[in-house]
């Protein structure tokens, strides 16, 4: 594992959606043959779902070969406004992507860990393997979000999901921040296997949680890295020391 993050600064969260959907499509371009993109919730991601099923990157995104993921679910019905997955499906993915090639977590299974072990079965399937070869990333781009309490997909503070080495997906009876429902998240050892680890962090509120990662604060966001490359991609407003 490479313990370095390179960190880019955006003027604005517009230029950091631009220059996230640059990147994706850049990945893209560098794998000839099926792809595979792993999500993530929250609101900062929005304007990059957006910008991807607008011109000029819609056209630019190979769609029959590129395959969709979510990196961390909340618990609820998969209409359900705060569902990770009915966002990007709104956002862009039923606007662009066929429907075989989008993967949401099983959030109809009866509980979460009904839901991790189905999502970790899909995941392997896909993948060919249930060992991850670092040679051979399982992802092309994984998107990752900042939580307050500096939590990502949904790996909180203090909790065993994070410790967690052997399983690729868990369920996590218990959020630390809104919306407080249970939650099913990719591991750290998942989330790792990929070409590149992309954090896209957005506004003045981020820029605390962000000081206490940058510092080498022990939290799961700090924790997070890629086996190939981390981007922390970060506009001016949260980045700490940022003339904003
Ligand atoms: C979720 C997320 C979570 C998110 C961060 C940042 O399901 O809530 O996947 O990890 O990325 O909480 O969220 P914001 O972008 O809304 O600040």
């Amino acid at each position: 594992m490479k313990n370095e993050r390179q960190i880019i600064e955006v003027s604005d969260a517009t230029a950091l959606a631009h220059t996230a959907a640059e990147r994706l499509v850049s990945r893209l371009e560098d794998n000839n043959e099926r792809a595979a993109i792993c999500l993530t919730g929250g609101s900062s991601p929005e304007r990059l779902y957006r910008l991807l099923a607008s011109e000029p990157y819609r056209d630019r995104i190979p769609w029959r070969r590129v395959h969709w993921f979510m990196g961390d679910e909340r618990f609820v019905a998969p209409e359900d406004l705060r569902n990770n997955m009915a966002m990007a499906r709104r956002l862009f993915l039923d606007i662009c992507a066929p429907p075989e090639n989008i993967h949401p977590i099983p959030v109809q299974a009866g509980t979460t860990h009904d839901a991790a072990r189905r999502y970790e079965i899909a995941l392997q399937t896909f993948y060919g393997s249930g060992r991850l070869d670092p040679a051979r990333p399982l992802f092309d781009l994984v998107l990752m979000g900042l939580g307050p309490d500096g939590h990502t997909a949904s790996l909180f503070p203090g909790d065993a999901a994070l410790d967690e080495r052997t399983r690729w997906v868990v369920g996590v009876s218990r959020a630390n921040v809104e919306p407080l429902v249970p939650r099913v998240t990719l591991t750290l050892p998942t989330l790792a296997s990929c070409r590149e680890m992309l954090f896209v962090v957005s506004g003045p509120d981020k820029r605390g949680v962000l000081a206490q990662v940058l510092d080498g604060d022990d939290l799961p966001a700090a924790r997070a890295h890629s086996l190939g490359d981390t981007v922390w991609l970060v506009d001016s407003a949260a980045l700490p020391g940022s003339i904003a």
